[in-house]
């Protein structure tokens, strides 16, 4: 995890908004929901607020895992830092995913990532997935080609912002075959606006994902 998420990152307020009701057509009440990268626990929060019973979130960062303790206290929201995490295989039926591919570059770790989310969704459970998709205004696109100038072994479309933090936007096909590739099927996608941690307003794409029944 990169240090920003114990610094700046943790006093900032997450925007991705949770579709209500795109959630409840997916996720019924009783579901076993893991909010993976919860931060604080926004939306975890959300979830109890909304009768999910059964809900817990997970985050690397001691700092998220410490503000999620004094604003939501009653939340099940523990600090991980390492793969495996420590449930069953099947454990859940449903894990939301918000803006975390967005903060782990890497392909091999998000691949990684993918992987432990396939292992713990049972099949037939579902992934709600929010990120950020590659921008095509001008700001976006110059900070893109200077970031591959500054950092060609990255990604496209991963950058540094000037307070530190590192960031990854992607291409909707890149999410889906990451997706594909560890054992889920997209079932619907949307996009929208959010505001950015730092001010601005980006679009986001919004993926929910089956976990795909085991061959055979
Ligand atoms: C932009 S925040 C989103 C938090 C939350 N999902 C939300 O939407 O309110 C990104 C979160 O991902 C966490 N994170 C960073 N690296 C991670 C990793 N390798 N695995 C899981 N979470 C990670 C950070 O600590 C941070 O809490």
């Amino acid at each position: 995890m990169h240090t920003y998420w114990e610094t700046t990152g943790a006093t900032m307020a997450f925007t991705h908004p949770l579709d209500h009701a795109l959630l409840e057509r997916y996720v019924p009440r009783d579901a076993r929901i893991l909010d993976y990268g919860c931060g604080y626990g926004r939306l975890t929060a959300q979830l109890e607020e909304l009768g999910y019973r059964d809900v817990q979130g997970v985050d690397p960062s001691a700092a998220m895992i410490e503000r999620g303790a004094r604003e939501h206290p009653g939340l099940t929201l523990t600090r991980q830092t390492a793969l495996p995490l420590p449930f069953a295989a099947g454990s859940f039926d449903a894990a939301l995913l918000f803006v975390v591919l967005g903060v782990v570059p890497g392909d091999a770790d998000q691949n990684a990532l993918v992987c432990e989310l396939a292992r713990l969704i049972r099949p037939g459970g579902v992934l709600y997935l929010s990120d950020v998709p590659l921008q095509d205004d001008e700001r976006h696109s110059r900070r893109y080609e200077e970031a591959v100038a500054a950092a060609p072994y990255r990604a496209y479309g991963t950058f540094s912002t000037p307070d530190g933090g590192l960031f990854r936007h992607h291409r909707p096909e890149q999410l889906r075959a990451l997706l594909a590739g560890n054992g889920f099927t997209v079932e619907e996608e949307r996009t929208g606006t959010t505001a950015t941690l730092h001010g601005h307003t980006t679009r986001n794409v919004q993926l929910v994902a089956r976990r795909d029944a085991p061959a055979g």
